[in-house]
């Protein structure tokens, strides 16, 4: 999971594949930018455009309708939006030129932040849609072929839409995203994301388990439950169960005993919110995986606070020594920035120091790119690019080390792996560890979808290969014989 050579890239993702788009009469292109909140919303968007006959594009040239799905948390991500806007705008203009049409859609957050400037800046864009509002587009897409149609919608209620999706997911393999949790309260002053996603809200358990139970009806053996602040999840417990608030660690308690879903996974965290009964989960839950992502952004306690992240480093540090302390296993993933306004030497050095004393077996760093609207755009004390520079190349370095050492340790240990997909060559077969290390073997593809031992033989910075264990071997033989 380590983006370290390319600190401004997140994720972008492609129209899902497996998709037959059986029934569909037009097309929909999808682009995805940012984190897993907006991969789990551009498949709901999916979900919403299929009951109107939409299936999926694999590129945008010629499409339908082409959605960007846009994230604003640093100056690149959000440059980068007006740059596809003028790509998408000449596929427009040549589709109209043959008498086509196509419309553009601006969804995610950088609709939500600055819909009115695109709208004023990109006379291409069709619609702009805030991700609060996305499960409005069939009716806003049939508003814009009216001359009087409303072309922004950022509304802001997750409960209206969590409540107006579809009930039916299509699973895209077998693993799963599911969005338990949204916005966030905790107003780091870097960050964008209290602004874009509005104020924290909880889905109830009984939506949730609901949709796990469907995904598992499907294949799915993994489910990764996401939010901004995932660990803040404080939902109303199932009605069969009296009412009530249960937390994050309840809740994974029940996904547990949804047959067929063997993993789990959560993310994002904040330490603020890894309270008893979520630590204490890692050591009884079996099926919470043992690979935990929890964004530190600094080991300085100056800088944290002036973040305004409500914890310092020695509760970073505590976190982790009681979490391995139930899970001797677990390996840690962050985030972390550099350049953070009136960060000096001796503070970055307190940030290599926590690197050291944790050990992360993957993270996400970046320069602190000064977002208008934040408290820390105004701060004194910006720190120039090539400082910047200078302490994320010091930083990446230290990271990659420790993640290719991570990586090294499994060699020779054999280990549970979910296979997802074919591999690069004919006859190989990859998939994940229990850390979230990609993994790639020989095998019969028949073992996609299932979890199955591998005997680790090589490490590199991103990736395990191995053998199947003979163990598996045996079973497969035996089971498809
Ligand atoms: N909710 C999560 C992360 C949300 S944003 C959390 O609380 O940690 C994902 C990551 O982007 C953050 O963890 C942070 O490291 C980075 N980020 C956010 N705003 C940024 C900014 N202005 N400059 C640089 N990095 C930023
Ligand atoms: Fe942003 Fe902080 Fe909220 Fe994370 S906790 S989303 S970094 S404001
Ligand atoms: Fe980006 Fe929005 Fe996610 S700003 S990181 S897409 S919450």
């Amino acid at each position: 999971m380590t983006n370290t050579h390319d600190p401004e890239q997140m994720i972008v993702t492609r129209a899902a594949e497996g998709d037959t788009g059986a029934g569909a009469t037009k097309s929909v292109y999808i682009q995805t930018y940012g984190c897993q909140m907006n991969v789990y919303d551009s498949e709901r968007m999916r979900d919403v455009l299929r009951p109107l006959g939409y299936g999926p594009a694999t590129t945008p040239a010629g499409a339908d309708l082409v959605v960007l799905n846009t994230c604003h948390i640093r100056e690149k991500a959000t440059e980068k939006v007006y740059s596809e806007i003028g790509r998408i705008k000449e596929l427009k203009d040549a589709k109209a030129a043959t008498g086509g049409q196509m419309k553009l859609v601006i969804a995610g957050c950088v609709a939500q932040a600055e819909g009115e400037e695109i709208m004023r800046r990109a006379p291409a864009v069709d619609l702009v849609v805030g991700p609060q509002a996305y499960h409005k587009l069939p009716e806003l897409i049939a508003r814009t072929a009216r001359a009087t149609g409303e072309r922004l919608e950022t509304s802001f209620d997750a409960v209206e839409k969590f409540d107006s999706l579809p009930v039916r997911r299509e699973a895209d393999g077998p693993t799963a995203f599911v969005s338990v949790q949204e916005g966030c309260d905790k107003f780091c002053s870097f960050c964008v994301v209290p602004y874009t996603r509005g104020a924290e809200y909880s889905r109830g358990a009984d939506a949730i388990l609901a949709e796990v139970r469907n995904l598992a009806a499907q294949g799915v053996r993994e489910v990764t439950l996401l939010g901004q602040n995932v660990n803040a999840w404080h939902g109303a417990a199932p009605k069969l169960d009296g009412g009530g608030i249960w937390g994050l660690a309840r809740l994974a308690e029940e996904i547990a005993k949804v047959g067929g879903i063997a993993r789990i996974r959560y993310t994002t965290s904040h330490p603020q919110d890894m309270d008893d009964e979520l630590i204490a989960a890692h050591g009884s839950n079996p099926a919470l995986m043992p690979y935990l992502h929890l964004p530190v952004q600094s080991g300085s306690d100056r800088v944290l606070k002036a973040m305004n992240r409500k914890h310092g480093r020695d509760r970073f540090f505590e976190i982790v020594e009681r979490l391995r302390a139930v899970r001797p296993d677990l390996a840690m993933a962050s985030d972390f920035i550099v350049g953070f306004p009136g960060e000096t030497d001796r503070d970055f050095e307190d940030t290599m120091d926590l690197v050291r004393r944790v050990g992360f077996a993957g993270a996400y760093s970046f320069k602190y790119s000064r977002r208008p609207g934040t408290p820390a755009a105004e701060m004194y004390g910006q720190v120039p690019e090539e400082v910047k520079d200078a302490r994320l190349q010091a930083l990446q370095a230290l990271l990659v080390e420790q993640q290719k050492a991570f990586n090294a340790s499994k060699v020779g240990t054999t280990i549970p792996v979910l296979f997802t997909h074919k591999g690069r060559n004919p006859g190989q077969i990859a998939g994940r560890s229990p850390w979230q290390q990609a993994v790639h073997c020989d095998g019969p593809d028949n073992l996609i979808g299932q979890i199955a031992d591998v005997t680790v033989v090589g490490s590199s910075q991103n990736s395990l290969s191995g053998t199947l264990a003979s163990t598996t071997v045996m079973a497969t033989a035996t089971a498809f014989a």
